[in-house]
């Protein structure tokens, strides 16, 4: 009865992110009550394995009481300080300081935000704000790749390359352009490493000539994995030859790590396992496991030093009401302790084991590319691996295939185009890995008796 009501309220008045309104009426909400570990449970007391961890984004796992207490302290000795006026609180000054000992190269600067859109917003502001600060405004194209996702605000959604984030909203803006992506499983210049590199570069190159020049470029950014797109991984070195290509064309290079960041592929940021430094990074997610709103955008020291000199006493005029909130720094530093004394280690195990228990399914009929790194993974699924043929648009992949691992007991990410997205908690045990492959196994067999998709095989 309660759960009912729950579904008509939500028809009647929450309007749900990226949803088709309409299917949402349809189908009604599923209402998540609790979760403890790795699993959740929904309001009619059933309990499943996130294996997406929320929006890849609850890395440490539901249920620390270690993250419950930091955010009660806070929230009774001072559950709000501005950073204006020159105000701060100490659990965000500590956050940043230790954010910025772990971050690649001199990231020492951090500006908080509330998630990882409104970073990527800030990233075009004090891009812009660097550019000027040089002398040359006229440096105003930015880049990005397509198929890649960079959130969803009105500057965000146009450096995003995925259509849903354009259709009826005035975007991509004519200074906003985007390369190929590097995704190797169905790239023109075939699967071998070099040739993807070398293809990405050319496009590079092409398109900033096509702009006037890197004169006329401000910057490029990039997912070290593109997380929305469908766990799209680059070929090794990828990044790096695109970062050392932005160098040398004087182009800003921002990394968007707010999917990569914090363990989900390993280290604490891809970009160390790139041996890169960008000249921005973006992260959000993992930052605080999700269990309060919370993005950092950090800012390289050779950028800092140019902006703060251009601005000299006046005010650098960016800023959000809830910049540095000091109930989600604290959150943050006992994520991060948690991260540092342990998940980051169990992460690199179990992720290990997500990854070769998923290459055990390459063999499954309808599986055509495994790929992932670490606690982020994807299986493509198609109907003729030699040919590479998605699913049939009947199969209602991104549905079907969701509700299908739903009923089974496990929650995964299932993309429009036959893509099933894998992020759980760094915190899974062995068997919770176990679990994930049987029941992803399970879904696979029944997708496969499926007469549309059995017709489309035949
Ligand atoms: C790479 C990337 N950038 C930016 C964002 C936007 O973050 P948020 O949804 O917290 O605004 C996301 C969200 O998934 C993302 O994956």
């Amino acid at each position: 009865m309660l759960a009912n009501s729950l579904v008509e309220l939500d028809r009647a008045h929450l309007i749900h992110p990226v949803a088709s309104w309409r299917g949402h009426e349809a189908a009604g909400v599923r209402v998540l009550k609790s979760a403890k570990g790795a699993t959740v449970t929904d309001a009619s007391g059933r309990t499943l394995l996130d294996g997406f961890a929320g929006l890849w984004c609850v890395n440490a796992g539901y249920g620390h009481e270690s993250i419950i207490e930091a955010a009660t302290k806070q929230l009774r000795e001072l559950p709000y300080a501005t950073g204006y006026f020159g105000l701060g609180s100490e659990p965000a000054i500590r956050l940043a300081s230790r954010l910025a000992e772990h971050a690649p190269g001199d990231l020492t600067h951090v500006f908080f935000t509330l998630g990882g859109s409104d970073a990527i917003d800030t990233t075009v502001r004090f891009v812009r704000y660097y550019w000027q600060a040089k002398g040359q405004p006229q440096k105003e194209h930015f880049l990005s790749v397509e198929q890649g996702y960079h959130g969803s605000t009105t500057v965000g959604s146009g450096l995003t390359a995925l259509p849903a984030f354009h259709t009826g909203f005035g975007v991509p803006y004519t200074w906003q352009h985007k390369i190929p992506s590097h995704y190797s499983y169905r790239n023109p210049a075939g699967d071998r490493p070099e040739a993807i590199i070398a293809a990405s570069l050319a496009a590079l190159t092409a398109k900033v000539e096509a702009l006037g020049g890197a004169d006329k470029v401000a910057a490029f950014y990039l997912e070290p994995i593109q997380g929305s797109g469908g766990v799209i991984v680059p070929p090794t070195g990828w990044v790096k030859a695109m970062r050392e290509a932005c160098k040398a064309m004087d182009i800003l290079f921002i990394a968007d790590e707010v999917i990569t960041g914090f363990g989900r592929t390993g280290p604490i940021f891809a970009c160390l396992e790139e041996d890169i430094v960008p000249d921005m990074m973006t992260t959000a997610k993992g930052l605080t496991s999700g269990y309060v709103p919370m993005g950092a955008l950090f800012l390289s020291d050779h950028m800092y030093q140019v902006m703060a000199d251009a601005a000299g006493p006046a005010a650098i005029g960016h800023g959000f009401t809830y910049s540095a909130h000091p109930v989600s720094a604290a959150i943050g530093l006992a994520v991060l302790d948690l991260y540092e004394n342990g998940l980051f280690d169990n992460g690199r195990k179990v992720g290990a084991l997500l990854q070769q228990g998923l290459a055990s399914l390459a063999d499954h009929p309808l599986v055509g590319n495994v790929r992932g790194r670490g606690m982020l993974a994807a299986l493509e699924l198609v109907t003729d691996k030699e040919r590479k043929t998605p699913l049939p648009a009947s199969a209602k992949a991104s549905t079907r295939i969701f509700d299908r691992a739903w009923d089974n007991g496990l929650v995964i990410r299932a993309f429009m185009q036959g893509v099933v997205g894998y992020a759980p908690p760094l915190c899974c045990t062995e068997d919770d890995i176990a679990e994930i492959i049987e029941r992803t196994r399970k879904t696979l067999d029944q997708t496969l008796a499926d007469p549309d998709v059995r017709a489309a095989m035949a």
